[in-house]
């Protein structure tokens, strides 16, 4: 849709759920802002001061949103732990947290944090088949004892993409409040995070919004909790009409910039704003529809011509998200057998590879490639053959 809008590396890159590429603007931008610093030093901060609330309307628009509801801000843990800290409230019986099995290890490890802390019990719903979750599992797991629940909008291993009005309203039942970690579906697809009645949601902008390694987090707190001071309060969360009057008392910014803490990397956030831009062109619609046209594409490939890579993701297009996962024994061996190939795709212990042809910039004919070759590694075997080591990406 925007192929020509990105540095597109040699080879093949079906990372992009992983790390999205560099809108060719970004570099333009990044120099500029760079430019700024060399010759207005701190002066400078007078236009950089609002720049992430500046960035708050086109964030509002991928997830559905109030701009008044949405920041760029930390990252996807150090956001949930501001979250958590605010909205989890055990009381008497109603302690538990509900979160799964599939989650990814970061939102666990923080959400332990907070039921340890303050004496609660996190439950997590297991998974029938080891890839994906069943809407009754987790229905069930929200009995009225629970007090808070975190959803993946889309799982990270296997794409399964979950039914955020419907479990908001069975958390919203059982008395609980609900979060989202929307990292693999936040431009990917369209949101309605608001009229969902979502209390929360976190997210990065590295994969699919394209903002670069280390972007800036964001998140979404419904208005109905803006009435709450934040848990983990910083001077860049305060009301920006009375920040530099540096007085002992913390006065909360009106809305969710009440939840950046420190100083904002404002690099990291012009490379947000030149991802942004791309974005705010772009019918979300019109996203979906293509990115479901290459996993389709890609499903499709696959069953015909590497029936010994299981799909794993959903094959309904309601369930499913932005990339593709195909367990296989040998997947370490194979995805880096593509690498050294010139292609990139991903792989997740202990047997998936997940290959995501994004929207923006993927094309049929690249799926086709990668197909070609996985068929001839599996009838060569040469991918048991190749050592080069998979680096670590996230
Ligand atoms: C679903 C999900 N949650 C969280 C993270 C990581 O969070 P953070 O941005 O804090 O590094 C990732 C990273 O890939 C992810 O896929």
């Amino acid at each position: 849709m925007r192929r020509g809008a990105f540095a597109v590396p040699p080879g093949i890159y079906l990372d992009g759920n992983s790390l999205g590429l560099m809108p060719l603007v970004t570099r333009d931008l990044l120099e500029r802002r760079l430019g700024e610093w060399s010759h207005e030093a701190a002066l400078g901060w007078e236009s950089w001061f609002g720049l992430a609330e500046s960035l708050s309307p086109s964030i509002a628009r991928l997830v559905g949103a109030g701009a008044h509801e949405v920041v760029a801000t930390g990252s996807i843990t150090s956001n949930l732990h501001s979250l958590l800290a605010t909205l989890y409230r055990p009381e008497g019986e109603k302690r538990t947290v509900v979160a799964t099995a599939l989650d990814f290890p970061t939102d666990l490890y923080a959400l332990r944090a907070w039921t340890d802390r303050l004496g609660g019990t996190l439950r997590l719903v297991p998974s029938r088949d080891g890839h994906t979750l069943h809407g009754d599992d987790l229905r069930a797991a929200m009995t009225p004892d629970v007090a808070l629940v975190l959803l993946p909008t889309v799982l990270y291993r296997s794409g399964q993409r979950l039914d955020i009005p419907g479990l908001t309203a069975a958390a919203h039942a059982a008395g609980a409040v609900i979060g989202w970690d929307a990292a693999h579906s936040i431009g990917a697809m369209p949101h309605a995070l608001h009229d969902s009645g979502a209390d929360f949601a976190v997210w990065c902008h590295y994969k699919y919004v394209n903002a670069g390694p280390g972007a800036p987090g964001g998140l979404y707190l419904h208005e109905r909790w803006h009435h709450l001071t934040p848990g983990l309060p910083g001077w860049w969360g305060n009301d920006k009409t009375t920040q530099f009057e540096m007085t002992t008392g913390y006065r909360k910014a009106p809305g969710a910039g009440a939840y950046q803490t420190g100083t904002p990397s404002i690099l990291a956030l012009t490379a947000l704003q030149g991802a942004l831009g791309i974005f705010d062109g772009l019918n979300l619609a019109e996203v979906r529809e293509r990115s479901l046209a290459l996993t389709d594409h890609l499903i499709a490939q696959v069953d015909r011509h590497t029936p010994e890579l299981q799909v794993v993701t959903p094959r309904s297009h309601d369930e499913r998200g932005g990339h593709v996962s195909l367990a296989h024994p040998e997947a370490r061996e194979l995805s880096r057998a593509l690498r050294t190939l010139g292609v990139v795709p991903d792989y997740r212990e202990p047997d998936i590879l997940r290959l995501a042809p994004v929207a923006l910039y993927n094309t049929e004919a690249e799926i086709d490639e990668v197909v070609r070759l996985l068929r001839t590694l599996l009838d060569s075997g040469e991918h048991r053959r190749t050592l080069t080591p998979a680096s670590p990406v996230t």
